[in-house]
């Protein structure tokens, strides 16, 4: 991504599921209540029984792929996509692979808090174990102009939320990645930049069908460089908004300030739509490099997500397609 050039630091270059399957929200807590105890939760699940629990990289029995989510470009070579990263937390670098798979995935908990009926702190693969998880196929657009086209593992945000059951005032969620306190990953020793990495969106966004909550990719669960073991997935924004290895999910009615936000608002904003007219202040948005072929192609409004997320921003046009 990005980066102002007059600072020595820089940024990154550059459905519905049946209500049958519904969370069952209090097997969850008991899992909860577990670790108030002191139980160590949340060892690998058996790929047989939860795919995304298998050790990171591991071929697992991949999900059903759900239809509505197809491509209109190749997907990008696995490869690519699992070694061409933005993780600042493990550098500035695209090549934080050795570093962030050094990051034990176990135990990983999940708080959730803020404006919520009753805050929780939950083993992941209690979580995991609970969640209807499908395969998608999305475009990715980072805000660098290089795009992907990825098979995703996860679930639809919307069933997160619904579970945290938000009250009725609250108009944001808030997602967080780990700060030093849960695991001290070599970038967080930078201070200029606002640790920990936090990203924000209105309720409507966070429960449009498209919102995603990836656990893994190209039929095996996440790896450390691409935001292992749960890590946001909005096709229809630049990628910095798909904040990696979340530890916390929080509910509010005050607008998050967000990571990149604070660094740089005009260059990364809050709402990041991928817009094809507006520039960066620094370069053109008009068209993408999709990694692999290297091929330039046309960006979309919305990356091509139109059709589900155009009524998102009905009458905030002036600032939602901005930045
Ligand atoms: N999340 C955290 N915690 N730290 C980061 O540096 N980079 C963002 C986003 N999520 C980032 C993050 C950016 S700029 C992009 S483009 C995507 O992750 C990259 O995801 P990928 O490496 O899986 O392609």
């Amino acid at each position: 991504m990005l980066i102002r050039t007059k600072r020595d630091w820089e940024l990154p270059e550059s459905a519905a599921t049946p209500e049958s399957v519904y969370i069952n929200r209090r097997a969850l807590m008991a899992g909860a209540g577990a670790i108030a105890g002191g139980l160590a939760l949340g060892g690998a699940a058996r790929a047989a029984d939860a795919p995304v629990g298998a050790p990171a990289g591991a071929p697992v029995a991949a999900p059903a792929r759900n239809p509505a989510y197809t491509l209109d470009r190749p997907v990008t070579p696995e490869a690519a996509a699992t070694s061409y990263n933005n993780f600042y937390e493990f550098g500035t670098s695209k090549d934080v692979v050795t570093a962030a798979q050094k990051m034990p995935l176990r135990p990983w908990t999940l708080r959730i808090d803020g404006m919520v009926e009753k805050p929780l702190t939950l083993g992941v693969d209690d979580l995991l174990k609970a969640m209807p998880v499908e395969e998608r196929l999305y475009r990715h657009r980072c805000v660098e102009a290089w795009a992907m086209a990825v098979p995703w593992m996860g679930f639809p945000l919307a069933k997160l939320v619904a579970f945290a059951k938000p009250l009725s005032s609250a108009t944001y969620v808030e997602l967080q990645t780990f700060g030093r306190d849960t695991y001290a990953a070599p970038g967080l020793r930078q201070p200029f930049y606002p640790w920990p990495y936090v990203e924000g969106l209105t309720m409507a966004e966070a429960t449009n069908d498209l919102a995603f909550i990836s656990t893994g990719l190209y039929g095996k669960p996440l790896q450390g460089q691409n935001g292992a073991p749960l890590r946001l997935t909005l096709p229809w924004k630049y990628g910095f908004k798909s904040v990696k290895s979340i530890v916390r999910i929080s509910f509010t009615d005050k607008k998050p300030k967000t990571f990149w936000a604070l660094l740089n608002a005009d260059e990364y904003g809050f709402w990041a739509n991928v817009n094809p007219a507006v520039p960066h202040p620094r370069w053109s948005q008009a068209h993408e490099r999709l990694l692999g072929s290297n091929e330039s192609v046309p960006t979309q409004i919305f990356n091509g997500y139109g059709a589900q997320v155009a009524g998102l921003y009905k009458g905030l046009e002036k600032e939602a397609l901005f930045m």
